[in-house]
């Protein structure tokens, strides 16, 4: 038995130790030291500079970050960029309408002055990074952990200052490893950017959700923006004075095509990952914040859909937060299932071994493990309060709109300047509420409010309850569920907030005292101050407990093994992963193919479903052939491909890139086998979905008929 546990912990200590080469979510500047050289083994032909300069340009000045959940990335000299159709979703749907419905019909705009501009909108350009971790680190010194977070501020805050002062650019620092090290990011940030065009749903959101997070796809995931600038090349503000941006890179694009074991690699800016996650974590996800978060999701998605499909233009309005949410709602199921499937818990309870064994004798690490599972013994019969609040109670639009008065609350409790504050908080609250009054459907919100206070009910131990609770179970009604109805019919019926114009009424002529007694406001106001006065403690002590704990953990970490190279979590700063085109079987007796073609649209389309349907048109085109330059050497129209490359949410929208540093498809996806990958990265199945850049060009010129916008771009035939 001792001998095979003995065995069992080298071999471990071995896999652990094996630089796992299509891991890695690579900071820039880092390259050259850590990974160049095996870049180029793998079939890199450019320099480290061609990657990434800050004095030439270079790569990465044609890599976006787009409005701060996705990447683009700039594919002419004129500041055309291309990023994923579901990064593109808010814009178009918000430019479309029942008379005239992008979302649906697709657009492309003849000339610029067709392009569609959408306030709010914008993409930022990094301009330099460096490594201030000396700086940071040096006044953290002796500061203590509860002051961490305000003292990292006020230093973030002069940095940020010192590095654009005298100048237009942006600034900002992240953390990595947990607070290891610290990196500068300097910005440029534009923020007039205008649609181009886009396919019709159909084929940019091919597949809906039943295919979403799955390989093999079918989706046609991309759409166009064009940034613009003044006369300067400067960013400004909105105006048709401005004239499109003019890059110092932009990314030639390759339609020769690929094949298997080709080099690929993917720069941009993945959001967030959890790789150095504890067991206890992954615990406490599985059994339950993650399917509490599906099961609160479900409610909103079932009550929206009933809604979407009733009529078009309520569909246009709700279909890009029923897209988000259900996006997150699979991803959450799909986590869930594979790091069962792939033993997560496991894993990570084997590293842990390896490290108490490495920790022990050591002051700086002896205690971490002990210290990690006594903040999670003291903080889990209490995680739930959290996913609650966020996924349930301010998932009712209605509540959203109510907890939108809470600083005119708090303004009166306050003694100085109590007139302006008040008209601060009012004003505020009628621009943050703008949007949820333009997509709020209160009978769908009524029948969701319902059943997520009947599921916190039956979900969370009665001692934890908000003191309305049994006020709420007062209400007519002979079981719980019809209780809750009850309850939730009556707030929907007496609020204020039910209409947009009752609630202006009420901005007009504020009360506090009827806002006390209205009862959308009491319900949210229990919920919210049962969380801020008897679990938001217990968030604020789990995290400082577990802060330095998974800051000394990495470090043992780097410590225990000196071989390996570290990279850093994704934190939606700029990263680079390479790796190749690959295939992979999902399970015994099956293969997945590397990429899909036109034929696979056809075989999936049925007119009947929604998520399924496709454009005419292109049925036309496949019938005929007409695939121009954009076909195989076999005939067929490729769609998408797969790569190992290492990505996460944030990520979509990403450009392939091969060796030769030019276009070869844009990353939209990761595949459902490996939906663990944001907590570890598993080698024989992760694989980033791409769409094929040869589709891409296909659907511009052929299906949309703009091939002046191919025109514009650097082909490599
Ligand atoms: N899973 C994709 C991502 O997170 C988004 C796909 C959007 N499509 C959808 N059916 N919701 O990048």
């Amino acid at each position: 038995m001792k001998k095979i546990y003995s065995l069992l912990f080298l071999m471990s200590f071995l896999l652990l130790n094996t630089v796992k080469a299509d891991e890695g979510m690579w900071i820039p500047l880092l390259l050259k030291k850590y990974n160049y050289e095996q870049m180029k083994a793998k079939g890199l032909k450019l320099t480290a500079e061609q990657l990434y300069d800050v004095n030439n340009s270079s790569m990465k000045d044609a890599i976006v970050w787009f409005n701060g959940g996705c990447t683009g990335e700039i594919i002419s000299k004129e500041g055309l960029v291309l990023t994923n159709h579901h990064c593109g979703y808010d814009a178009i749907a918000s430019l479309s309408t029942k008379e005239d419905n992008i979302l649906d019909n697709g657009f492309w705009a003849k000339n610029k002055g067709e392009e569609r501009a959408k306030p709010g909108m914008w993409v930022s350009i990094v301009q330099k990074i460096e490594d201030v971790s000396d700086k940071v680190l040096a006044e953290l010194k002796d500061v203590e952990e509860k002051n961490r977070p305000a003292k990292l501020q006020e230093i973030f805050k002069k940095l940020t200052n010192e590095a654009t002062k005298g100048t237009h650019y942006e600034a900002q620092v992240r953390e990595m490893f947990k607070g290891n090290a610290y990196y500068l990011f300097t910005f440029e940030k534009f923020t007039d950017i205008r649609l181009v065009g886009t396919p019709p749903q159909s084929v940019g959101k091919f597949g809906g959700d039943a295919d979403n997070w799955m390989w093999p796809r079918h989706t046609g995931d991309f759409s166009m923006f064009r940034i613009y600038a003044n006369k300067e090349n400067k960013p400004a503000a909105y105006s048709t004075a401005n004239v499109p941006y003019q890059p110092k890179h932009h990314l030639p694009v390759n339609i020769k095509g690929i094949k298997e074991g080709d080099f690929a690699m993917i720069m941009g800016f993945p959001g967030r990952t959890n790789r150095y996650e504890f067991s206890q974590g992954i615990d406490l996800a599985i059994e339950k914040v993650n399917p509490t978060i599906v099961n609160l999701r479900d409610i909103r998605l079932k009550a929206w859909k009933e809604v979407m499909d009733k009529n078009v233009s309520d569909r246009l309005v709700l279909s890009a937060d029923y897209a988000s949410v259900a996006n997150y709602w699979k991803y959450f199921i799909g986590q869930t299932e594979q790091m069962k499937r792939l033993k997560v818990y496991d894993y990570k309870k084997n590293m842990e071994t390896n490290f108490a064994k490495f920790a022990s004798g050591k002051s700086e690490y002896q205690n971490v493990l002990n210290n990690v599972d006594k903040a999670y013994a003291d903080y889990k019969p209490y995680a739930l309060q959290r996913t609650y609040l966020i996924e349930g109670i301010l998932g009712v639009s209605m509540n959203g709109i109510a907890s939108s008065l809470f600083p005119y609350a708090n303004a009166l409790k306050e003694n100085k300047d109590t007139a302006a504050i008040v008209k601060k908080a009012l004003a505020a609250s009628l621009a943050a509420t703008e949007e949820s009054y333009a997509a709020f459907f209160p009978s769908a919100d009524e029948k969701i409010l319902a059943q997520i206070l009947e599921m916190y009910y039956n979900n969370i131990p009665a001692d934890q309850h908000p003191a309305i609770m049994s006020k709420i179970l007062k209400s007519k009604g002979k079981t719980n569920s019809e209780k809750f109805r009850a309850y939730a019919a009556m707030v929907f019926a007496k609020s204020i907030f039910r209409t947009k114009e009752t609630y202006e009424e009420f901005i007009k002529n504020p009360s506090i005292k009827k806002l006390k007694a209205d009862p959308c406001y009491a319900l949210v106001d229990a919920f919210y101050g049962n969380y801020l006065t008897n679990f938001k403690p217990k968030v604020d002590a789990f995290n400082a407990a577990i802060g330095p704990e998974g800051r000394a953990y990495i470090k043992g970490l780097m410590e225990m093994m000196p071989e390996k190279t570290f990279y850093p979590d994704a934190n939606s700063s700029l990263r680079l992963t390479y790796g190749q085109v690959q295939a992979y079987d999902p399970k015994d007796a099956v293969h997945f193919e590397y990429y899909t073609t036109l034929d696979g649209v056809m075989e999936k389309y049925n007119p009947a479903d929604f998520e399924f349907n496709a454009p005419q048109k292109l049925i036309d085109l496949y019938n005929s052939k007409d695939f121009g330059q954009y076909k195989m050497a076999n005939g067929k129209l490729p769609v998408a491909f797969i790569t190992n490359n290492d990505i996460t949410g944030g990520n979509s929208g990403s450009p392939v890139i091969d060796g030769e540093g030019q276009l070869i498809g844009l990353a939209f996806d990761g595949n459902w086998e490996a939906m663990s990958g944001d907590i570890v990265f598993d080698e024989k199945y992760k694989r980033t979905i791409n769409v094929d850049i040869r589709y891409v060009l296909f659907l511009i010129d052929k299906l949309g008929g703009a091939p002046h916008i191919v025109g514009e771009m650097s082909l490599i035939k």
